[in-house]
């Protein structure tokens, strides 16, 4: 009997082996991986790059000093995220629900500072935000919720891409500080804000000074072709919570701040032992410098589309939704059976939402292994379908 706590429904795999786009498990079998630790992976597995700068950094010595010193690294880490995302300033984190809390406890602040005594945050149905209290309160799932209860309070929820519910809300609600979205939202299937939507949420905050809080954990750093979604509609949000992807497989979280959340922290306010060690700087900077040397934003577009077009092309298979290497393929029952079975054909994919096959590859896949990915799963989805065939829209 295994001690590992009972959490996860786990496959009966162990990958121990990696390089590029490709794992090998225990007993030397190749797959071909489109998940990439679920969007952590950026730069795949034994990235040259990373590599020199990690080993480096253990060749130091020093893995971690702690906040009380400065540590240039995480200076350096930091001057690289406002580059990217436009904004000032970093607080550094080890996990996405953590930069999370860290951004529900910026607009608390924000709230108390301009005189609102029980702040509260606008934040969407079937959005995933962690799994702390906080963040599960913030989290649109009565799943993640359950037996959790009380939860925090504080947040009002409405349906993603509907901008009147929010002006609704708007009306009413004056204890409203912030909206807080997850633009592209990854654990609930795959649902992409439409950028239309994007703008007029953002125009609404501007109006009411309420800060726009764009959880970019999954989508963030690169996958969707630009580095950021906010940045397909064109304008700045006020808070920007970071992980996954940020440093290929070391853990880090970060939470960026600027426009109205600048200087809303201060000494003091917030803290993390292990946040924004060397180690994980390390790898936030080796991260995004690769990213940017190696041109993978457009790659992340170029390939997303090959994979994109090749699943359309599949005969009975409607929905295939999602931007640049963050796809989602609805099917019209629930599909978990795949991930064995893909896993069988040597391809490492997911499935969310009961019923969404989701693909988050490393943003180095190239689009030969892009249609690779489009070769394993087809026949699944074509066979699945076969077996199950998809609900008219009428019968949804
Ligand atoms: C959009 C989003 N926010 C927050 C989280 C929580 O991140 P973590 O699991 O690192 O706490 C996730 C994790 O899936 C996520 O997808």
């Amino acid at each position: 009997m295994s001690h590992v706590m009972d959490t996860y429904a786990r496959q009966p795999v162990a990958f121990v082996r990696g390089e590029g786009v490709w794992l090998w498990d225990e007993a030397g079998k190749k797959y071909l991986d489109a998940l990439a630790g679920i969007a952590v992976n950026t730069l795949g597995y034994a990235h040259p790059k990373l590599r020199k700068a990690l080993t480096e950094r253990i060749d130091s010595g020093v893995l971690h000093t702690s906040n009380l010193w400065r540590i240039p690294d995480q200076e350096k880490a930091a001057d690289r995220i406002a580059e990217i995302t436009g904004l000032d300033e970093v607080f550094f984190c080890n996990s996405g629900l953590e930069a999370n809390e860290a951004a529900i406890k910026v607009a608390r602040k924000y709230g108390h500072e301009r005189g609102v005594a029980e702040p509260a945050i606008i934040v969407m149905e079937k959005a995933f935000h962690g799994r702390s209290l906080a963040t599960l309160s913030a989290t649109g799932s009565r799943k993640v919720q359950a037996g959790f209860e009380p939860l925090v309070s504080g947040f009002v929820r409405v349906p993603l891409n509907d901008l009147d519910a929010v002006r609704q809300v708007a009306e009413r609600n004056k204890n409203v500080v912030a909206v807080f979205i997850e633009p592209i939202q990854g654990e609930g299937g795959i649902n992409v804000s439409r950028l239309e939507y994007l703008r007029g949420l953002k125009e609404i905050c501007e109006r009411k000074e309420w800060l726009f809080m764009s959880d970019e954990v999954q989508c963030g750093l690169g996958r969707t072709g630009k580095w950021f979604v906010y940045q397909h509609a064109g304008f700045l949000p006020d808070v920007v919570p970071l992980a996954k992807g940020l440093a290929s497989g070391v853990p880090v979280g970060a939470c960026v701040v600027g426009g109205r959340a600048r200087g809303v922290f201060k000494p003091g306010n917030h803290g993390s032992t292990f946040g924004g060690n060397p180690l994980a700087m390390t790898a936030v900077v080796a991260t995004i410098d690769t990213i940017r040397e190696e041109g993978l934003l457009a790659n992340a577009s170029r390939v997303g589309e090959v994979i994109r077009s090749g699943l359309k092309a599949v005969d009975g298979l409607s929905d295939v939704r999602g931007m640049g290497l963050m796809i989602g393929a609805e099917l019209g029952a629930p599909c978990g059976e795949i991930v064995r079975q893909a896993l069988e054909a040597g391809l490492v994919i997911n499935v969310t939402a009961d019923n969404v096959i989701r693909l988050l590859p490393p943003l180095v896949m190239n689009e030969a292994e892009g249609r690779m990915v489009v070769e394993r799963l087809a026949p699944l989805v074509r066979a699945f379908l076969a077996r199950s065939p998809e609900p008219t829209a009428a019968a949804r």
